[in-house]
């Protein structure tokens, strides 16, 4: 996690650098800092977001800066990056150094004075210390020889305030350099500089870049060359405002009905039919993935393993020779996944990734990716991406099982969801002070239940657990009470029955129901407190209909609580770090 971005060229630097800040922000929002250079360096850090470097100016035509994410060391000021050293020096970090402790000592028995608690500051003394003592006084030879004593995670960048260049390294965590025309960017993500260039060079693993107004020259640790190749990226900066929605979030769930139409007009590459199938992912990807397991084998009559990555990457899992590992998820970088992706790689599984951000670490790994097309995701919460999911999943299910995925009128049925808005922000009112949610749901909709918990959770900061209904029995229940209402998934489906016992259970001990439920259904009006019909569709449609229900009652609780919904406490967009 973490955000960084550099220029150098003919521009003042500052401007730019706060815009890209903007955009990376998603990133991590503990702290921001900036640091230019004109011959002097000059420093801005704070704790909290961007918007507050608005009105300032630093002077220079070149910079780096900084959104953080705490890791190592709390969020202070003096933890903010960039870090500086002898007035001459400045570095931003994103990832984590496992080895700095000791690296610190070391340092500490040298002299060097620290000023934060941080790992990234590390990284900074290491280079110094190199160029310091290096015979030529050459940052790029300085940090080569840094990253031979690193373990662990990072995209860092550099710069010498006497030195038009930027010098930055990544292994691990993204980094990709902006060409532009007598003027560099390097940054996390393509984002932070698109509207001054499309065209894009991917660092990789265990590379080191120099950035200077004119050129880019890419070097292995040992310092070998390496050949440059520039690709370029789509995207436009409409996409990364809010067009009118108080937030992201509502945007992007108003989105809907276009990002799965356009996800559904993928066209999935030819997959041979495995033995079994190993699905690794995190967060709202992995309850994706749960679905895709239940579907899968409903339809492609395929075994299917579905495993949560970090726990996955850490096991020993068994892998036979015609597994296919599928990664899903929205930003191709969470470390975990990659982690994940990269086991599996080494025991020669195949593997595919359903993921949203074209070129992304995770997309240029594995052997096959299909891309979903729910375009840039901006807030926090994942949602648009999570619909774009299923419907590839689908897809890929039905193809599996040598069928084709209709999904006939699924834009307008997600349209007809969005109506019932108000309907759902009314409830929402009515619920705003609960501070305890269940959510409960069988079959296919049981991983909706863990999806729409997470979701209220993230964004709200309302407790919320969820459990297949019929689980309830086996401790939960214990927690029924007047102040804890369930939300119930329950449209009609081979379950029905079961699940409308399993609410009785719950309104004989005086807990209140929130029912989403098929439209029309009268006995399951008569016996929740608050019932949402969804409309009338197809079985295998509604768990889709059901997510974006869920995605509109946590947004309006959060936005009723007056929550910071795009940027959550604690959170952050892409989770680059273990
Ligand atoms: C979802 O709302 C979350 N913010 C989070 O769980 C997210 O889905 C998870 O971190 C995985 O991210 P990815 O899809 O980018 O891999």
């Amino acid at each position: 996690m973490c955000g960084i971005i550099g220029y150098v060229g003919q521009r003042d630097a500052y401007p730019l650098l706060l815009t890209g800040l903007e955009r990376v922000e998603y990133r991590g929002y503990d702290s921001v800092g900036i640091c230019t250079t004109d011959g002097t360096l000059h420093l801005l850090k704070e704790v909290g977001r961007v918007e507050q470097f608005k009105n300032k100016r630093l002077p220079g035509k070149q910079g780096i800066a900084h959104s953080r994410w705490a890791t190592h060391g709390g969020v202070s000021q003096k933890n903010a990056h960039p870090f500086i050293a002898h007035d001459a020096f400045a570095l931003v970090h994103n990832g984590i150094i496992e080895n700095y402790l000791e690296l610190k000592e070391e340092l500490i028995e040298k002299g060097v004075v620290f000023s934060s608690d941080t790992d990234s500051e590390v990284i900074l003394h290491l280079v110094v210390g190199h160029y310091q003592h290096g015979p030529d006084k050459n940052l790029l030879a300085a940090v080569q020889q840094a990253v031979k004593q690193l373990q662990g995670a990072y995209a860092f960048a550099v710069l010498n305030k006497d030195a038009e260049e930027i010098v930055a390294a990544r292994d691990g965590c993204p980094l990709l350099v902006g060409i532009g025309e007598r003027e560099n960017f390097i940054a996390s993500d393509a984002t932070a500089f698109i509207e001054h260039t499309q065209k894009v060079v991917y660092v990789d693993d265990f590379e080191i870049v120099r950035v200077t107004k004119d050129a880019l020259e890419l070097f292995d640790h040992d310092g070998a060359k390496k050949n440059v190749s520039i690709v370029e990226v789509r995207g436009n900066i409409e996409v990364a405002q809010k067009q009118g929605h108080p937030h992201f979030m509502l945007k992007e769930i108003m989105e809907q009905p276009q990002t799965i139409a356009e996800t559904m007009k993928v066209e999935l590459p030819r997959i041979g039919r495995p033995k079994r199938i190993l699905i690794v992912a995190c967060g709202t990807a992995s309850y994706a993935g749960l679905l895709g397991k239940y579907i899968l084998e409903k339809f492609a009559k395929i075994p299917v393993v579905h495993e949560t990555a970090s726990e996955f990457r850490y096991q020993e899992p068994l892998f036979y020779p015609d597994d296919l590992v599928i990664a899903i998820t929205q930003s191709g970088e969470t470390a975990d996944t990659l982690a994940a992706i990269r086991l599996a790689k080494k025991h020669g599984m195949k593997t595919l990734g359903i993921i949203n951000v074209r070129e992304s670490t995770i997309a240029r790994e594995v052997d096959q990716v299909i891309y979903t097309r729910a375009g840039p995701e901006i807030g926090v919460a994942s949602t648009k991406a999570f619909t774009a999911q299923l419907i590839v999943l689908y897809k890929l299910a039905f193809q599996l099982g040598g069928k084709k995925f209709e999904g006939k009128g699924i834009a307008t049925l997600i349209e007809e969801t969005l109506k019932l808005e108000d309907r759902i922000k009314e409830i929402a009112q009515k619920y705003v002070h609960n501070n305890h949610f269940l959510y409960i749901g069988r079959n296919l909709f049981y991983p909706l239940a863990l999806e729409g918990a997470l979701k209220l959770k993230e964004i709200s900061y309302i407790h919320a657990e969820a459990y297949p209904a019929g689980e309830l029995k086996h401790g939960p229940i214990a927690l029924i009470s007047e102040d804890m209402p369930t939300i119930a998934i329950c449209p009609r489906h081979e379950t029905y029955e079961k699940m409308f016992s399993n609410i009785q259970e719950i309104k004989a001990r005086q807990g209140k129901i929130i029912a989403l439920a098929s439209t029309g259904d009268e006995r399951m009006r008569e016996i929740s407190d608050d019932i949402i019909y969804l409309p009338k569709a197809d079985g295998l449609l509604t768990p889709l209909l059901v997510a974006v229900a869920l995605q509109l009652f946590a947004y309006h609780l959060a936005a009723l609580r007056g929550c910071d919904i795009d940027k959550p406490r604690n959170l952050a967009k892409s989770v680059t770090v273990e």
